[in-house]
């Protein structure tokens, strides 16, 4: 009984071995363990046939049994490792990866030719020691109107054709000189201060969008004079359109400045000889700027006898224009991704 059982244990063992050379898959590999280990296969089979051995007899067969399934197992294991492994290989000898091939590059976006242009201007006026504020872009009348000088049925008020919010009292702000009021109510002079930021009037057409971006400015100190607002914005429209451009002041009208100018520029592309850019002229308006108006100082309590000032403010899109040579202002406002790329 006992050399019968240990002889079959040896020929399942051989038998084993040549079924395992024999399985060339996964699949063939889990059927071959099967056959032998599972709960009917030739080894279990084997083992229930112990019972009948003597006590004596019984370590030296379970001894064997054991070696052989252990051997079985590990062979099995090895063999699926393998196929696993050549699985992969095969795969990868069929050519599917290129592995030399680039990767997909990151596309990267860059800032919008408004925002550019915006922050060009902010860093030049930084450097000339204006430090920036802002203000709502929801106002109440004081602010946007009163306090700069335009009372209620003036006629300036006609210059901006306001969008208005639950009655009279609320709008978008129509320009950035609210947050001149804003700042002065806050602080005592001197005041060196830009406030860039977004408003909005109900116009447009190639020049006009209903919402625009604009830089104000406002310096206030003792003996500021006209002289320093030509210095600035001299300064400002060379550090943007380069030395060569020459600057001009035209009389204007703002109900908070008086006087008040219109700041107008060589033309940078004819140099003044006349083209399309500056209509034949040779000047080309940049922006509208004046002394800080007495009456606007009583509204916020400076006193007009002891502080001098002067303010401006300049439409960012306008300059981006001029910059980019772009002749349709609402191109900047479509998102068109073309359009943006080449800026
Ligand atoms: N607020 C004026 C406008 O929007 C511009 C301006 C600002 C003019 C400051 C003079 C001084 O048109």
């Amino acid at each position: 009984m006992k050399d019968s059982l240990l002889q079959s244990l040896e020929r399942l063992r051989a038998e084993f071995s040549g079924q395992l050379a024999d399985a060339s898959d996964e699949a063939k590999l889990l059927e071959v363990k099967t056959e032998y280990l599972g709960k009917k296969g030739r080894l279990t089979e084997v083992l229930k046939e112990m019972g009948r051995l003597s006590s004596e007899d019984r370590p030296t067969v379970g001894a064997k049994a054991n070696e052989v399934k252990e051997f079985i197992d590990a062979q099995i294991k090895a063999a699926l490792e393998k196929s696993k492994s050549a699985a992969i290989e095969s795969e990868l000898a069929k050519d599917v990866f290129d592995i030399t091939l680039p990767g997909r590059p990151e596309v990267l976006g860059h800032l919008h030719p408004v925002t550019q242009i915006l922050n060009l201007s902010r860093d030049l006026f930084e450097r000339l020691g204006f430090a920036t504020h802002t203000g709502p872009e929801i106002e109440d009348d004081y602010h946007s109107f009163e306090a700069l000088n335009i009372p209620a049925n003036h006629p300036a008020r006609d210059l901006q054709d306001t969008f208005y919010l639950k009655g009279k009292n609320w709008l978008l702000r129509p320009h950035t000189s609210t947050v001149q009021i804003r700042v002065m109510e806050k602080q005592k002079p001197p005041l060196r201060m830009i406030a860039p930021g977004t408003v909005y009037r109900s116009d447009s057409d190639v020049t006009h969008t209903p919402m625009f971006h604009q830089i104000e400015g406002l310096w206030v100190d003792e003996g500021v004079t006209f002289a320093d607002l030509k210095g600035v914005l001299s300064l400002f429209v060379q550090g943007l359109f380069g030395e060569s451009v020459e600057v001009r002041f035209r009389p204007s009208f703002f109900p908070f400045t008086e006087p008040s100018a219109e700041l107008d520029m060589s033309c940078f592309s004819c140099k003044r000889q006349g083209c399309n850019l500056c209509k034949g002229t040779g000047w080309i308006e940049v922006l509208g700027c004046g002394m800080v108006d007495p009456e606007v100082f009583k509204f916020v309590g400076y006193d007009a006898e002891k502080v001098q000032g002067f303010a401006f403010g300049i439409g960012m899109e306008r300059l981006a224009m001029l910059k980019f040579g772009i002749t349709d202002l609402r191109l900047f406002f479509e998102n068109d991704i073309r359009f943006l790329k080449q800026f």
